[in-house]
């Protein structure tokens, strides 16, 4: 708490929002986790990122195994979305409203959202989350969006046409999940925020951590490559006016969830398991030209 209240202005709670936290029997609400972090962040004046409302995973029990049609699903949906944006109203900067709809290849994402409701479920998220809070940012959210590629393609076109239909979208979020050994190209970051503010959203880094499971070199040298990469994306969000926050995914090494999603010798983040700031977090303030 020292540490994040020290280092950070703006949270995103790692899963307290979702549904399965929030709605664990069907009607019955439990904001308890995320009002604690929402408290912690009015003391310590911090802008909170609410995180997520539609996604494929975190699904309760009762919904996954449940039959619902697709008026009952939309139906839960959006009770779903009216509770915890309504909760939340005022408290909240922005939200991440539909989460990694999209496959690698731009088709939308197979997902009991997409069967049960069909891809209009993006539309319907944004418009009721627009009634429940009209102050609030919405955002579409994904990863391996970072870079000029053919899913980021895809997003751009999803995210071009609901602007297009006066869906009230207001920015996209780059989760910037990314491997210190192969980063996303800084010049192609760059011109792919820059394409999505052109269509007036803004562009929020939203859960950056820099893998350094493979990465070869000694442990010095693994964190100064990855120091590297933590300045050159945060360069592309500094040169990029629309780019208006950067949030990493966990603040010790010790708690990622990379060590238990991908390798148990993960360090990703700015401070270690000790929570002592990482070379990281010196080349981050150096992109900000911050002298401590
Ligand atoms: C992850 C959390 O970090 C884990 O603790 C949890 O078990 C699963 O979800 N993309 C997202 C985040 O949008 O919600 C995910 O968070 C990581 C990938």
């Amino acid at each position: 708490m020292q540490v994040l209240g020290q280092n950070f202005d703006m949270i995103t709670p790692e899963t307290e929002m979702k549904f399965d936290a929030v709605e664990p029997q069907p009607g019955q609400f439990d904001f308890s986790g995320a009002d604690k972090l929402v408290t912690f962040a009015r003391a310590n004046h911090m802008a909170v990122r609410g995180h997520v409302l539609v996604w494929h995973q975190a699904i309760p029990a009762w919904f996954a195994n449940g039959s619902y049609d697709r008026d009952e699903s939309i139906q839960v949906l959006h009770d779903l979305i009216d509770a915890e944006v309504g909760h939340f109203r005022g408290q909240v900067l922005a939200w991440d409203v539909v989460n990694e709809a999209l496959f690698d290849d731009g088709s939308y994402r197979k997902s009991i959202w997409l069967d049960r409701i069909g891809p209009d479920y993006v539309t319907m998220a944004f418009q009721w989350a627009h009634q429940d809070d009209p102050s609030a940012l919405l955002f579409y959210n994904d990863y391996g969006i970072e870079a000029l590629n053919t899913k980021s393609n895809a997003a751009y076109a999803l995210l071009k046409g609901l602007k297009q239909e006066g869906v009230p979208i207001d920015g996209v979020g780059f989760q910037m999940h990314i491997r210190a050994d192969a980063p996303p190209v800084q010049a192609s970051v760059q011109a792919n925020m820059e394409r999505f503010a052109a269509l007036g959203l803004a562009v929020h880094i939203t859960e950056m951590d820099v893998s350094t499971a493979y990465l070869r070199g000694t442990p010095d040298q693994q964190m100064s490559q990855q120091g590297q990469v933590y300045q050159q994306m945060a360069g592309a969000c500094l040169a990029v006016k629309a780019c208006g926050a950067l949030v990493v995914w966990g603040v010790s090494d010790r708690h990622t969830w990379l060590r238990s999603f991908l390798d148990p010798n993960e360090r990703p983040l700015l401070f270690d398991d000790d929570y002592q700031a990482k070379p990281a977090y010196a080349y981050l303030l150096a992109a900000l030209q911050y002298m401590p």
